[in-house]
């Protein structure tokens, strides 16, 4: 299901998802921004209003990212759970597989093997969530 999902992406895209070992480091050089933009716009939207060329494609609503913390009862970005929620590793999700790639394991797994992979991830995962935060509405 992910693999399909992947390549929709790319193909709707017009651009690669998956990372490749030889791309890592300079995504290592990534902004916030870049990053979101090469892989997360397809579906949440350059704007992060839910509404990438991707979403109509996936059977669950894609949410609009830009008021994540609208939704918290008190208002606030709750930044521990959205860098779980986009890591993916720890988030097992109540029903089913979920339809977002894991990105924790597709940043990691495609690290360079002499370089500390999951540190790597953790930092473009740390730039991701920092630009989410910045976004909100
Ligand atoms: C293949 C489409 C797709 C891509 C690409 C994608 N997402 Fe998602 N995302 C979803 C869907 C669908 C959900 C809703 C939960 C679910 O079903 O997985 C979601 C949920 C989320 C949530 C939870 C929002 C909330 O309020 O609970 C966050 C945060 C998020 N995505 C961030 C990202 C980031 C950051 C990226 C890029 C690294 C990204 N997404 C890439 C489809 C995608």
């Amino acid at each position: 299901m992910h693999r399909v999902f992947v390549a929709a992406v790319a193909l709707l895209s017009g651009a690669a998802s998956t990372v490749h070992a030889s791309e890592f480091d300079p995504l290592l050089g990534y902004t916030g921004p870049q990053l979101y933009q090469r892989f997360c716009a397809s579906c949440h939207g350059r704007q992060a209003y839910g509404d990438g060329p991707v979403a109509p494609s996936l059977k669950v609503m894609v949410p609009d990212l830009t008021r994540i913390a609208r939704r918290q009862p008190g208002g606030e970005f709750p930044e521990q759970r959205i860098r779980e929620i986009v890591d993916g590793r720890a988030v097992l999700p109540a029903h089913g597989l979920r339809d977002m790639p894991v990105w924790g394991y597709e940043l990691e797994a495609q690290a360079p093997p002499d370089q500390p992979g999951r540190a790597a991830a953790q930092s473009l995962i740390d730039k991701l969530v920092a630009y989410l935060r910045s976004i909100q509405q």
